[in-house]
């Protein structure tokens, strides 16, 4: 399973990926809001970061307005991959994209139907929303672990990636699951590095070597 950060901020681009484990990015309108910056200007500056897929949310509804919005944003970097929502006019908008090579990521997936449904309209991607699932008691892992043997028995190569995730068991039990990537938060890459052990470990050997060396 591949990492992309799920963030506009780049600094926290930037550090996650000088750790040399990252292979995208995912942003929405939300994180660019909170961002408060140009959205094309902060793609660029992405992008100039990041050679892998950054996906970049269209604000429109209407199917042609997302094509004109989504071919903007697609002029920005070779990289960019258009974000579309899950509902019948983002349908046409994927199914038109891909037959102009554009890459999409088809975001808000709250089943299995609505997946395949933008699978067959050739999304790239499909970002099943796991943490909003869980929030309303149902299992978002149980979606990803679905649509992994859908998507494998009917051979489709749609990719999934695993978003809304909020802590670091989401992360190994999307990879569990079959998930192809994970977007995760800059925070919960920070949880995932750290163990007390790691932390006790390193004390203790460092506190030995420094005995030794001075003995
Ligand atoms: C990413 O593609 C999604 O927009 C994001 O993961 C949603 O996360 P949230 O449910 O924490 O807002």
């Amino acid at each position: 399973m591949k990492f992309f950060i799920d963030t506009a901020n780049i600094d926290q681009i930037r550090e996650i990926n000088d750790l040399g484990v990252l292979s995208g990015v995912t942003t929405n309108p939300s994180l660019v809001a909170k961002e408060g910056v140009d959205f094309h200007e902060r793609l660029r500056e992405i992008t100039s970061i990041v050679k892998g897929s950054v996906s970049a949310e269209v604000v429109s509804t209407k199917a042609e307005d997302m094509i004109e919005e989504g071919k903007k944003l697609a002029a920005i970097a070779p990289n960019i991959t258009v974000k579309v929502p899950m509902t019948s006019e983002g349908l046409k908008a994927v199914h038109a994209f891909s037959e102009e090579g554009i890459k999409t990521n088809v975001t808000l997936i709250f089943s299995a139907n609505q997946a395949l449904l933008a699978a067959r309209a050739g999304a790239s991607y499909v970002s099943p929303f796991v943490g909003r699932l869980d929030d309303i008691g149902q299992n978002g892992i149980e979606l990803i672990a679905q649509i992994a043997e859908l998507f494998d028995i009917h051979g489709l190569d749609t990719e999934i990636i695993a978003a809304s995730v909020r802590h670091t068991m989401h992360v190994t039990e999307a990879a569990e699951a079959g998930a192809h990537i994970a977007t995760i938060p800059h925070k919960v890459f920070m949880q995932m590095m750290n163990h007390p052990l790691t932390d006790k470990g390193l004390h203790d050997f460092l506190a030995d070597w420094d005995k030794y060396k001075n003995r």
